[in-house]
C-alpha cells in the first residue's frame, strides 16, 4: 500500500533523518554485535525516498544494493538521488512478488514496510526465498499498536487487518524457517529483529 500524503511527508522529513541516523541505525547495527559478515549483495525492502541505502552501504558495508519499492515516484527520487552510485541497483516491484531469482542476497533489509503490506507474510517467505543459506534479514517494524489506534488512522494510511506483535512477526519468521537471532521490542509500538537463514536446511 502507497503511502498518504502526510505520510509521505514525515518519511522525508528531516527530524526523522536524524533520528534514523542517531537512534535507529545505532540499535540496528548492534544486532550484529560488531560482527557483520562481508555482504556482496543486499537488498532493501521499500526504500522510499532511500535514507536507508547510507546505512546499508556505509554500516553494514554492502558491496552492491538493489533497493525496491512500489512507488514509482519514490524510486524516481532515489534514483536521481544517487545517480553517481554505479553500486546501486533500483528496481520497482512488490514485496510479496520478488522478481529476483532465490538464494541471490546476503541481506535483505525492511525498514518500516511490512506494516504496510496488506499480506506481509507473504513477503516475508519471499525474503526467505530470495536470502543465500546463512543470509541475514534486518527489520524495523511498526506494531498494531502503532497504526491500529483513532489517532493513526486518522492520520494515515495503513491496512486495518492482519497486522501483527513482536511475537506474531518472531512467529511468522520461524514458520518460514528463520532462526530469530536477536529482537528488541520498543515499548509495544515498534521492534527491530535480525533472523537468519539457516546455513543448513532441515531435512524433510
Ligand atoms: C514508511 S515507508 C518507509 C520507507 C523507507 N524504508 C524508510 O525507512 O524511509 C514504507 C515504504 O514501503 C513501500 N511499500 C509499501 N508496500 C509495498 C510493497 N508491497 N512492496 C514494496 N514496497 C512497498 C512504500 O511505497 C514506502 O516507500
Amino acid at each position: 500500500m502507497k503511502l498518504n500524503r502526510l505520510e509521505r511527508m514525515v518519511v522525508r522529513h528531516p527530524l526523522r533523518h536524524w533520528v534514523q541516523r542517531s537512534v535507529e541505525q545505532p540499535l540496528l547495527l548492534r544486532l550484529f554485535d560488531n560482527n557483520i559478515p562481508p555482504i556482496h549483495s543486499a537488498l532493501e525492502i521499500g526504500c522510499g525516498f532511500g535514507q536507508g541505502i547510507q546505512l546499508i552501504r556505509n554500516g553494514f558495508g554492502a558491496s552492491r544494493i538493489t533497493a525496491m519499492d512500489l512507488d514509482e515516484e519514490m524510486l524516481t527520487y532515489t534514483a536521481q538521488r544517487y545517480s553517481d552510485s554505479p553500486w546501486l541497483q533500483v528496481v520497482q516491484a512488490d514485496a510479496t512478488r520478488l522478481p529476483f531469482d532465490g538464494a541471490a542476497f546476503e541481506l535483505v533489509c525492511d525498514f518500516a514496510v511490512f506494516h504496510h503490506i496488506p499480506d506481509w507474510q507473504a513477503a516475508v517467505a519471499e525474503v526467505f526465498r530470495v536470502l543465500k543459506p546463512g543470509g541475514a534479514f534486518v527489520i524495523e517494524e511498526l506494531y498494531r499498536a502503532a497504526i491500529c489506534n483513532p489517532i493513526s488512522k486518522r492520520l494515515f494510511e495503513h491496512p486495518q487487518q492482519n497486522r501483527f506483535n513482536h511475537a506474531e512477526l518472531k512467529q511468522c519468521l520461524e514458520a518460514v524457517g528463520f532462526r530469530v537471532k536477536k529482537a528488541q521490542q520498543l515499548p509495544g509500538l515498534a521492534g527491530i529483529t535480525l533472523a537468519i537463514k539457516p546455513a543448513e536446511q532441515p531435512l524433510d
